[in-house]
């Protein structure tokens, strides 16, 4: 009975906490290129041609993998002159989120992985079109690091062998054990994402920079994925996995405990 109505209520959170689709906000740091379009689609733009970007040096520590941002744009280039508790914040709120995209990555992997190994293709293809999604996230969380001068977290590894091993684990167990724990963990993640958009009002609220709206809006348009990602998980029998109230209790836990250790570390 409780997990029944602990799952209810975690629906409830994500159906009443889901804007109108979308802003699509991240689009941002992924300007046109010439030879290819970018994600995600960009739409008519009624706003004046933009100078040609200048060579990488604008952003030097990033990975040659990854499209610079439009560096005529203040709201994708710069950091706001913050005080130290408020570029702590901000800080923490970066190197988590790319710390959870990361882990995020690493568990779709590991469910892709064990779900071929079932032989379970239908999983392997549902978990791969969700691992697209935060491969963009991640993506634009190492563009946000890189713009706000945010350190990473020094468990990287840690976090990888971690996630891989709950995603292939939970897919071994089964497609509705790999289904629940994406809902637990997107449970987390996307109630994360809700916190981190309030505790960045006040700044919002203060500082007149064009970057702290965008990385609100970055964080909206990826929480919104990440309950799209929760209502798969349980529209595809997440609650029928055995055992899914205790699945559902470890892996919450350990989420919640990753989060606190690096926003910190
Ligand atoms: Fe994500
Ligand atoms: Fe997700």
């Amino acid at each position: 009975m409780q997990s029944a109505m602990t799952s209810t209520s975690r629906c409830a959170i994500a159906a009443t906490t889901r804007l109108p689709r979308r802003s699509l906000a991240s689009s941002a740091y992924f300007p046109p290129r010439a030879g290819g379009p970018s994600r995600p689609p960009t739409p008519p733009s009624s706003s004046p041609p933009q100078p040609t970007p200048p060579s990488s040096s604008t952003h030097p520590t990033l990975p040659s993998s990854i499209p610079h941002p439009d560096p005529s744009s203040d709201a994708t280039t710069s950091t706001p002159r913050l005080s130290p508790s408020e570029h702590a914040l901000v800080s923490s709120i970066i190197r988590v989120d790319q710390a959870g995209e990361l882990g995020a990555n690493w568990i779709y992997r590991g469910q892709k992985y064990g779900s071929l190994l079932r032989g379970d293709t239908s999983t392997a293809r549902q978990v791969s079109e969700m691992w697209e999604n935060e491969k963009h996230h991640l993506k634009t969380m190492a563009l946000l690091r890189a713009q706000h001068d945010v350190r990473p977290t020094v468990l990287y590894p840690l976090w990888q062998g971690l996630a891989f091993g709950l995603g292939l684990g939970t897919a071994l167990l089964g497609r509705e054990a790999a289904m629940a724990c994406t809902e637990a963990v997107e449970t987390v993640i996307g109630e994360h994402y809700d916190d981190q958009i309030r505790a960045l009002k006040p700044l919002i609220e203060k500082h007149d920079h064009p970057s702290l709206p965008l990385l609100r809006d970055v964080l909206k348009e990826f929480r919104d994925d990440e309950l799209e990602h929760l209502d798969t998980a349980v529209e595809e029998g997440a609650q029928k996995a055995p055992g899914h109230s205790l699945l559902s209790a470890v892996i919450g836990a350990g989420c919640k405990a990753a989060i606190k250790v690096c926003e910190k570390i």
